[in-house]
């Protein structure tokens, strides 16, 4: 009887330890690529993949850049980005451009709370990259003369 008892208690932990593996496999299972983010100064540090993948290539469309411009390659893959890293300048650069929008949009067209991420996905923001960046890394500071000059020529 109680050796029959040990054995049903064993099969139960058995059972128990392979529903815990699986459900611990399950609960990870959305990043199976890679970790969670170590190194936002902005975003919000518990932000989900989906929305921090979102902003991302949102950036790369607005300046029509890629993850590389922004993120440095890995120090022990070179074929990788290290995308916590701070290394490549344009990166902090970006950060400083976040910081700008959050500052323009409150300030001059009232977009009060929430935080980075929620307003740039929910479209809060009137003045976004694309806004200034309209897919260039060098936003244009004056209209182009010779475009102009072209429109009104077609004209007459
Ligand atoms: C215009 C520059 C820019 C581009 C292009 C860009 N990123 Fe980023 N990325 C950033 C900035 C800035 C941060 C840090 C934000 C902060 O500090 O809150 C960041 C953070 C990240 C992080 C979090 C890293 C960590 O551990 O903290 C990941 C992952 C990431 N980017 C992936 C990508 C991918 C994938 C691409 C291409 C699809 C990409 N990024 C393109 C600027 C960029
Ligand atoms: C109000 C206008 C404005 C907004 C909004 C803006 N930028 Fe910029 N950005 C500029 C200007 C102006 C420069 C300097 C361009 C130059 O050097 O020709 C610049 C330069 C940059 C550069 C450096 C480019 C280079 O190669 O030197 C990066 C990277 C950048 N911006 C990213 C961003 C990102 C990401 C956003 C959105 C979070 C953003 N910017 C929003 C105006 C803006």
């Amino acid at each position: 009887m109680i050796s029959f008892r040990k054995k049903t208690i064993a099969a139960t932990l058995i059972v128990v330890g392979i529903i815990a593996f699986g459900s611990l496999s399950f609960s990870q299972a959305p990043q199976p690529h890679h970790e969670r983010p170590k190194n936002l100064k902005i975003l919000p540090k518990n932000i989900d993949d989906a929305t921090l993948i979102a902003i991302m290539h949102n950036f790369e469309h607005a300046l029509n850049y890629h993850c590389e411009d922004c993120h440095a390659p890995s120090a022990t893959n070179p074929k990788k980005l290290d995308f916590a890293s701070d290394a490549n300048p344009h990166k902090d650069i970006a950060r400083h451009m976040m910081k700008m929008m959050m500052k323009i949009n409150k300030k001059y067209f009232k977009v009060k709370g929430g935080n980075f991420a929620s307003n740039y996905v929910n479209a809060k923001y009137d003045v976004t990259c694309y806004t200034c960046h309209h897919g260039s890394k060098h936003p244009l500071t004056f209209p182009d003369m010779e475009k102009m000059e072209n429109a009104v020529m077609q004209k007459q």
